[in-house]
């Protein structure tokens, strides 16, 4: 809670990251690795003042979101290959979502934030499922698409009462739910929704979790006009986005 309060106070301070960080010797540990990693250019840091100053203040809030949430989903079961393709995903997206938010010159930090989270249903489910399957004989007839189709149908609600209980911010909450809904969703957080609906798609269409899709669908464009983003837009946050989601994901180990 800690983190995500600073991570969406556009006023944070590196002072406040420091403190937290200090608090937390692992994200600590995670940081001072990643300001030496080829995300950043530059000669070898040793200390965290210096590795914050290099990663910048954005930056950091957005990597201990990524390293924060990691924590949260991560635990073993028998879809372990299914939780870190969702895993590549979400980093993917939220890579994408901060393209999305930089093309149209809106605040970055939210998406970033929103499309990290914003499939957490789909762990929690994936999870419960694998429970099941290893204490209710009905279940293990169920085969491994049979499961994954069960977790696409009930991850956004899912996803929805988490943020609910873990007290996320409205916005959050509607994001989680009406992600998959986003063309005819038209409540107040609509611009996020549409924002990493639209994520979600860059990140079928480069196929970072699996086959890239063919071409975007027709609601990706609905979704794209919505957002104001031209065929010039789409291209420029392609690119970058496989590049940046592999080395994000680099990192995690
Ligand atoms: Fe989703």
């Amino acid at each position: 809670m800690e983190v995500l309060k600073i991570a969406q106070d556009a006023e944070a301070s590196l002072r406040q990251i420091g403190v937290v960080l200090a608090k937390n010797q692992v994200l600590a540990a995670r940081i001072l690795k990643a300001a030496n990693s080829v995300l950043y250019s530059g000669p070898p840091v040793s200390n965290l003042t210096s590795a914050m100053m290099r990663i910048g203040l954005s930056g950091l809030k957005q990597l201990v979101c990524v390293y924060s949430f990691q924590c949260k989903v991560a635990r073993r079961h028998e879809y372990q290959h299914v939780l870190e393709r969702y895993w590549i995903e979400s980093v993917a997206s939220a890579v994408a979502a901060d393209g999305i938010a930089r093309a149209r010159h809106a605040d970055i930090q939210l998406p970033f934030l929103a499309a990290l989270v914003h499939d957490i249903g789909r762990p929690i489910a994936l999870t419960i499922l694998a429970d099941l399957r290893r204490d209710h004989l009905n279940f293990r007839k169920a085969d491994e698409a049979a499961i994954l189709k069960l977790v696409e149908l009930v991850h956004g609600r899912l996803g929805g009462l988490v943020a609910a209980r873990w007290k996320l911010p409205r916005e959050l909450q509607e994001t989680m739910i009406y992600h998959h809904e986003a063309v005819i969703y038209k409540g107040a957080a609509r611009e996020l929704v549409l924002t990493i609906a639209g994520a979600d798609a860059f990140v079928g269409r480069i196929g970072v979790g699996g086959q890239p899709e063919q071409q975007f669908s027709a609601d990706a464009y609905k979704v794209f006009r919505e957002l104001g983003l031209d065929r010039s837009h789409i291209e420029g946050i392609v690119r970058p986005v496989r590049e940046r989601a592999d080395q994000l994901a680099g990192l995690m180990g």
